[in-house]
């Protein structure tokens, strides 16, 4: 599975790495391993990834190739880069950095916690009378045995009707409803992957799509996001899936967890293209596709481009209404979602019917609900960025234009630190780590904006006063580019 990244790549992705903060008086070719490390740490650059020949860096870098030469070889001394004669140089990571990226990753119930941890917002006012509504709906069923593989038929068409408003025409033929998001993407990976099936995801990505992944012995390769910008690099992506081939690709293309990021409409085309070619099917996590804030316009869902059934899209109830309800679905072609229901029959045979009729409640009244979603987002990231403005200046913000999280660049790779020193002072953190493979992205951390501006406030002042007291603790390197565990 290894992919191979070009000079003019690499150099694209090292940008200014001549001019690194930190950088004082040393040598070019020890600045250009420090930023090749930084990349590294940061999941810009995946590991195992062939880097470009050292006559191609140096060209593509406008430097001497002794330079490039000098680089690598440290970059072999610190264990970021193997060779072989005659094949190449692959990036990998000292195993003294290793940590574990994946784990129950769950709501805690300690109330004194401020839960920065978990970027989801509480039920939706509308929920109660939903659930009293669909109490009266249920007799209904109630001849029946209640079992509905695929879901019961008016929420498959409320679902189908919402995709169809998006500009995708779907028939609930072709919806199967979940409990939840997770639950849908693992019943995708039992149908469409053999253990060790190669799969490309973003780095960072949601944690618990890894822990799923791992569940089914994937091999994982990844895509570096940037933290700004566009996100996704296009030339990168879709030469990693051309090079690599793998089985399936784990995209989240709204608002991205936890960057944010919004992929443009002309890659989603060119995704669905490269990945048809390759012999790629696309998992495509719509989870916070009704979370665009500042009235910011959607491109076309990513399955508009999809002429070959290479694109399932998968999304649920969790972040415009409720992750308490675990209500999901998957959107496929007709065959696929019967053979998803033939797989499920040996693992949960159905989901609870009433939860079913709350979902259809709620979806009934979606418009409003969502735009009050939207509101309370848009108000409680406004709240956050300017409490992080005014006590955390050093630490770069990208305000995203949806979704419910920051992605937050560092002041150094810290993030880890941070969050057992946060954890003593009642906040509890995702670290970068816990969004990427191998110990990377130390240098970031996620806070969502899922709770009320008070606590979001509180807890910003907590971070600062712990982020004062991690410099006199006098301990981590953090000013150079590196990795730690
Ligand atoms: C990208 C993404 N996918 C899936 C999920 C899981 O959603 P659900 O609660 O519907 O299982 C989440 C929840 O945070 C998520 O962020």
């Amino acid at each position: 599975m290894t992919s191979q990244v070009r000079g003019v790549q690499l150099a694209r992705l090292l940008g200014q790495w001549h001019a690194l903060p930190g950088r004082r008086r040393s040598p070019d070719y020890a600045a250009l391993a420090a930023a090749v490390r930084g990349l590294l740490a940061d999941g810009r650059l995946p590991l195992g990834v062939r880097l470009p020949a050292e006559r191609d860096l140096a060209e593509a870098l406008r430097i001497s190739r002794t330079t490039v030469t000098a680089a690598y070889r440290e970059l072999r001394e610190t264990g970021h880069l193997a060779s072989r004669r005659g094949a190449g140089s692959w990036t990998m990571l000292p195993g003294t950095h290793r940590v574990a990226s994946t784990g129950l990753w769950t709501p805690l119930d300690d109330r004194d916690m401020i839960d920065l941890g978990v970027a989801a917002l509480s039920a939706p006012a509308q929920l109660v009378p939903a659930a009293r509504a669909a109490a009266e709906d249920l007799p209904r069923y109630l001849g029946g045995a209640g079992y509905h593989p695929t879901g019961i038929i008016e929420l498959r068409e409320a679902v189908a009707r919402a995709y169809t408003e998006r500009g995708l025409p779907t028939s609930p033929e072709q919806i199967m409803v979940t409990s939840g998001t997770q639950h849908a993407l693992d019943l995708v990976l039992r149908l469409a992957l053999s253990p060790g099936g190669g799969v490309l995801v973003e780095s960072p990505t949601y944690p618990n799509a890894l822990a799923a992944l791992s569940a089914r012995r994937a091999r994982i390769t990844t895509h570096g996001l940037a933290a700004d910008g566009d996100g996704w690099d296009a030339d990168l992506l879709l030469g990693s899936i051309r090079q690599t081939r793998p089985k399936l690709a784990y995209v989240i293309p709204e608002f991205h967890n936890p960057t944010g990021h919004l992929m443009a409409a002309d890659l989603r085309e060119r995704l669905v293209g490269a990945a048809h070619a390759a012999g790629t099917d696309l998992i495509v996590d719509e989870s916070f596709v009704d979370l665009p804030l500042d009235g910011t316009p959607l491109p076309p869902p990513v399955a508009t481009f999809d002429r070959h059934s290479r694109v399932i899209s998968i999304g649920g109830m969790s972040k415009p209404y409720w992750g308490g309800l675990r209500i999901g679905w998957v959107r496929a072609s007709a065959p696929q979602v019967q053979r998803l229901a033939a797989a499920r029959v040996g693992v949960d045979m159905a989901s609870p019917v009433l939860d079913q009729l709350v979902a259809v409640h709620l979806l009934a009244q979606g418009p409003g609900i969502v735009i009050d979603r939207r509101i309370q987002l848009a108000a409680q990231r406004d709240a956050l960025v300017k409490a992080m403005a005014d006590r955390l200046p050093d630490w770069k913000v990208t305000v995203p234009r949806g979704g419910v999280t920051l992605w937050v660049e560092l002041d150094g790779p810290i993030s880890s630190a941070l969050a057992r020193a946060a954890e003593e002072v009642g906040v509890r953190l995702a670290p970068g780590p816990r969004f990427g493979l191998d110990g990377t992205l130390e240098r970031f951390l996620r806070l969502p904006f899922t709770l009320p501006a008070a606590d979001l406030e509180e807890a910003v002042g907590r971070l600062a006063a712990v982020r004062y007291d991690l410099d006199r603790a006098g301990r981590p390197q953090w000013r150079e580019p590196s990795v730690i565990a």
